[in-house]
């Protein structure tokens, strides 16, 4: 039978009759997947592991708890054949053969009329790598190509674009803080099929080299803005292009949404009738201190975290940050686009009654080769700045949790 590779087909299920003898461990492997093709599933089994126990409670499957029984394959489409006796498995193998139902064995693949996949998902598609024979079968073989083609899929390494589904139109995606393994799966693989990328400073820029030579790459600090301002100049940008029926990804550091202007260009897109799709990214609010060794929360430390943007001082009439109030808060503030101001920012938070000891920590460049943690108090933080020369881009991290440790004690 196994002289011959085997004929690959995808089998629609849906409400039709699949017999599954046994309830152990190879049963609640494949289970999930003939419960998601919608099987109308009949487990015979006097046993079953707690999971399929739970499937059946669920009314995902119908036990039939009793051994199996000569006659129970009669009106199947398929059939999986996995009971711990041997004798019982070639009756039913043969019962299979009888009645035309294809059957799986779990304990002699050479005995079975179908084999299955190795499966794995990617946006769409289903990759199934079947082995060509079954004495040479080798299980970790299969699922290693299966996970070598989905991996690659989902990183973007593996370039595969949609052809018939693929519009025109843009993507917002957030990039991560800069370290290029921390993109989104789909950032990436939206990267990958792109035929226009246009980045910011911040963010992997690490990736923009992997591109391929057709993919236009625009530096977004770098688009002229003539009568516009700069965002707006931006958002033109992406319009066009668009336009031009091109696919574009707006290649943003961070999250689009967390100080990023995202919205405003999401907005822009739909006004001008442009499909636009968002991607979250991991904001540095989080990761850059995390980075650097800083939990944002910790149990009997801090149970809030308030990220604020210190790009204007506090006095300044165009801030819609309650600084006074924050004063007032125990937990934790994460500050972006401070370095220049946090001078003003530490004073009017110890004017408010922070204390002047209050931890402080600025992380530059976090989860870049360049990342650097400087620390100091509120009452010290203007000098070191200076003396420590803190450039921007860096996340200043105020609050006790800077002083904790990853032996749980004061770092
Ligand atoms: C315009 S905001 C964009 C924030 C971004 N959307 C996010 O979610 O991380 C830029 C600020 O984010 C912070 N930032 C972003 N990436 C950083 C990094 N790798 N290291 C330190 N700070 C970073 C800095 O405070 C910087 O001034």
């Amino acid at each position: 039978m196994a002289e011959h590779p085997p004929y690959p087909v995808g089998l629609r299920l849906t409400g039709r009759r699949v017999v599954v003898l046994g309830g152990g461990q190879v049963a609640q492997r494949r289970l999930p997947a003939l419960i998601g093709a919608g099987a109308d599933i009949h487990l015979v089994s006097p046993e079953a592991t707690p999971s399929v126990e739970a499937m059946a409670d669920a009314g995902e499957i119908t036990w039939h708890r009793r051994p199996y029984a000569e006659g129970d394959l009669a009106d199947a489409w398929y059939a999986l054949i996995a009971t711990s006796d041997p004798e019982a498995n070639t009756a039913a193998s043969a019962e299979a053969e009888t009645h035309r139902v294809w059957c799986v064995r779990s304990d002699d693949a050479d005995q079975a009329t179908a084999w299955t996949p190795a499966t794995g998902h990617s946006e769409g598609v289903t990759v199934a790598v079947l082995t060509t024979d079954a004495r040479g079968r080798d299980p970790r073989h299969t699922a290693a190509v299966r996970d070598a083609v989905v991996e690659g899929l989902r990183d973007g390494t593996l370039v595969a674009p949609h052809h018939r589904t693929r519009t025109a139109g843009v993507a917002l995606v957030g990039g991560g803080p800069g370290d290029p393994d921390l993109i989104t799966v789909r950032g990436r693989r939206l990267l990958a099929e792109a035929d226009v990328v246009i980045a910011d400073r911040l963010g992997p820029r690490d990736l923009l080299a992997e591109l391929p030579p057709h993919v236009e790459v625009i530096d977004a600090a770098k688009i002229p803005y003539g009568r516009y301002m700069a965002q707006e100049a931006i958002n033109n940008a992406l319009v066009e292009h668009a336009r031009q029926g091109k696919s574009v990804v707006r290649l943003k550091g961070g999250d689009p949404y967390v100080f990023g202007r995202g919205m405003e260009e999401l907005q822009a897109l739909t006004e001008a009738g442009i499909p636009c799709t968002v991607v979250p990214g991991i904001s540095s609010s989080v990761s850059v201190p995390g980075a650097a060794g800083i939990p944002v929360t910790h149990r009997g430390v801090a149970h809030e975290f308030t990220v604020v943007s210190g790009h204007v001082a506090p006095d300044d009439e165009r801030s819609l940050v309650d600084w006074p109030s924050l004063a007032k808060l125990t937990g934790t503030l994460v500050v972006l686009m401070g370095v220049d101001k946090i001078g003003r920012i530490a004073e009017t938070l110890m004017a408010h009654g922070k204390s002047p000891h209050t931890p402080v920590a600025l992380v530059q460049e976090g989860t870049t080769a360049a990342q650097r943690r400087v620390d100091a108090t509120l009452a010290t933080v203007a000098d070191t700045v200076v003396a420590q020369d803190v450039r921007p881009p860096a996340v200043i991290v105020i609050g006790d949790v800077v002083a904790v440790g990853p032996d749980g004690t004061a770092a």
